[in-house]
C-alpha cells in the first residue's frame, strides 16, 4: 500500500478510537466534574476498595490493557459502587479527551513501569510534557500521589517534578489510603512522593 494511503488508513483508525473513547467518556462521567484519576490501574484493586471507602467524589481508572479493565470494572461492580469507572485507553489520550468541563483534582500513579533502560527513559509517564499536559486539566489544589520500587525512577520523578513550573513537591504530605496494589504486594520496598498542582 502506498505511504499516503497507509497514513490516511491510520488517520481514520485514531479518530474512530477517540471517537469512541469520547463518547464512552461522556456515558460514565455523566454529570461528573470533579474526579480522582489514576493512571495505569491495573486490574484496579486499589481505586476500587479507595472509592467504596470515600462519601463523595468520583474516581476513573484508566490502563492500556482490556482485560485488566475488565476485570477492574467486574470488581466494581460486584462492590456495588456507583462512584467509579474503568476506560481502557492511553492517559494522555484520556486526558486530551476529558469532556472540557471536568478537572482532575487527584491523580494517583501507583507503580508505573519504570522503563529502565536508558534508551527507553522517554517512555516514562513522568515526564515534563505529560506533566504539563495533565496540570492543564488539574484543579488547583490538585494532588499527585506517585509510588514506586524503582529507586532510580523515583529520583527520575523527583528531579521532574522540581524541573517543571505546574507542580510543587509537598513534604510530609499524607498518603490518601493504604491499600496493596499487585505490583506493591512484589515489591522488596517502595518510595512515595506527592506534589501539588502550583
Ligand atoms: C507496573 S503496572 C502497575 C499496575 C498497578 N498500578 C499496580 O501497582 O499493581 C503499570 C500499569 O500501567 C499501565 N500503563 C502503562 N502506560 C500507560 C499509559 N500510557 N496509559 C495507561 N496505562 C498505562 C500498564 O498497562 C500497567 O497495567
Amino acid at each position: 500500500m502506498p505511504a499516503k494511503v497507509v497514513s490516511e488508513v491510520h488517520k481514520k483508525h485514531v479518530e474512530a478510537r477517540q471517537a469512541r473513547l469520547k463518547k464512552e467518556l461522556d456515558s460514565v462521567l455523566g454529570s461528573v466534574d470533579r474526579l480522582g484519576l489514576e493512571i495505569g490501574c491495573g486490574h484496579g484493586h486499589w481505586l476500587t476498595d479507595f472509592a467504596a471507602s470515600q462519601n463523595s467524589g468520583f474516581f476513573l481508572g484508566v490502563d492500556l490493557i482490556g482485560d485488566r479493565i475488565e476485570r477492574a470494572n467486574r470488581k466494581a461492580q460486584r462492590a456495588e459502587l456507583d462512584n467509579i469507572a474503568f476506560i481502557k485507553a492511553e492517559a494522555s489520550e484520556l486526558i486530551e479527551l476529558l469532556p472540557r468541563g471536568v478537572s482532575i483534582e487527584a491523580v494517583y500513579l501507583l507503580f508505573p513501569d519504570p522503563w529502565p533502560k536508558k534508551r527507553h527513559w522517554k517512555n516514562r509517564l513522568v515526564n515534563p510534557a505529560f506533566l504539563e499536559r495533565l496540570a492543564d486539566r488539574c484543579s488547583r489544589d490538585c494532588s499527585l500521589y506517585f509510588r514506586t520500587d524503582h529507586e532510580e525512577y523515583f529520583d527520575w520523578a523527583l528531579d521532574t517534578l522540581e524541573s517543571v513550573d505546574s507542580w510543587s513537591l509537598i513534604d510530609g504530605a499524607e498518603w490518601p489510603f493504604e491499600r496493596e496494589t499487585v505490583f506493591q504486594a512484589k515489591a522488596q520496598s517502595y518510595q512515595s512522593l506527592v506534589a501539588e498542582r502550583a
